[in-house]
C-alpha cells in the first residue's frame, strides 16, 4: 500500500491517538498525520493534537439533521485533507453503511475487548459480570455491524480477583497503547492482507501479543 495519509477520529481523551502519534513521531510507523477530527469540541485529544502541530477539525454531529449528513461532512473533511486511511480512536459515533463502504479496508478501530466477545458499550462491566478470566483489546478493520471486521491483532490481559471496572479498564488501556501502534505498523508496512473476512499478517493468522496468565 502507498504511504499512509492518516485521518484520526476521536471523541474524547485521545490516549490511543496519542500512542499512534508517539509511534509515528518516533519513526516506528511510516505515515503522515494529515488530520485529527473530533465530533466534540471539548475533546481533550484535540488540544494534544493541535499542540503536536497536527491539523485538527471539529465536526459536531449536532450540526447535522441525521447520521447521513454528518457522515458526508466527515467524509468530505477527510478527503479534503488527502486522507487515505482512517483510524478510529475512541470515536463514539455509529457510522453509516455508506461511510463505512467508502473506507472499505481503509479504516481500523480499537475496541477494549477480545472480539467477538463484548462488542459495544460497557465492555469491562460486562466482562466482569460474565466472569471471564482474560480480557483484552482488538484492532480490526471496520465493517457495518458495530465492532466487527477482520482482526489485525489482539492483546490479552488477565482479569484479577476483585477487579473493578476501573482497574480492568486501566489494564486493558495499557495494552491498547501498545497494540494499536503495532497493528498500524503492520498495515503501514504492507504486511496485512484480507482474505475472505480474515486479516492475514505476512500470510498467517493475525498475531496475539501479551498473553499473560492470571496472577492469582
Ligand atoms: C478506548 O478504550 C478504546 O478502546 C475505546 O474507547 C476508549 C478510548 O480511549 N474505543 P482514548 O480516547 O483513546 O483515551
Amino acid at each position: 500500500m502507498e504511504r499512509l495519509n492518516l485521518g484520526i477520529l476521536i471523541s474524547g481523551r485521545g490516549s490511543n491517538m496519542q500512542a499512534l502519534i508517539g509511534a509515528i513521531r518516533a519513526g516506528q510507523i511510516a505515515a503522515n498525520l494529515n488530520i485529527v477530527i473530533s465530533n466534540k469540541a471539548d475533546a481533550a485529544g484535540l488540544a494534544f493534537a493541535a499542540a503536536a502541530g497536527i491539523p485538527t477539525q471539529v465536526i459536531s454531529h449536532r450540526d447535522y439533521p441525521d447520521r447521513a449528513g454528518f457522515d458526508r461532512a466527515l467524509d468530505g473533511a477527510l478527503r479534503a485533507a488527502d486522507v487515505n486511511f482512517v483510524c478510529l480512536a475512541g470515536f463514539m459515533r455509529l457510522l453509516t453503511e455508506d461511510f463505512i463502504e467508502g473506507w472499505h479496508n481503509r479504516m481500523i478501530n480499537i475496541h477494549p475487548s477480545l472480539l467477538p466477545a463484548f462488542p459495544g458499550l460497557d465492555t469491562h462491566k460486562r466482562a466482569l459480570a460474565a466472569g471471564v478470566r482474560f480480557a483484552g483489546c482488538t484492532v480490526h478493520f471496520v465493517r457495518f455491524e458495530t465492532d466487527t471486521g477482520p482482526i489485525i491483532a489482539q492483546a490479552a490481559v488477565p482479569v484479577l480477583a476483585n477487579d473493578t471496572e476501573e482497574a480492568l479498564a486501566a489494564r486493558v488501556l495499557a495494552a491498547e497503547h501498545r497494540l494499536y501502534p503495532l497493528a498500524l505498523r503492520l498495515v503501514a508496512e504492507g504486511r496485512v492482507r484480507i482474505e475472505g473476512e480474515r486479516a492475514l499478517v505476512d500470510g498467517r493468522p493475525a498475531p496475539a501479543t501479551a498473553v499473560l496468565n492470571p496472577a492469582d
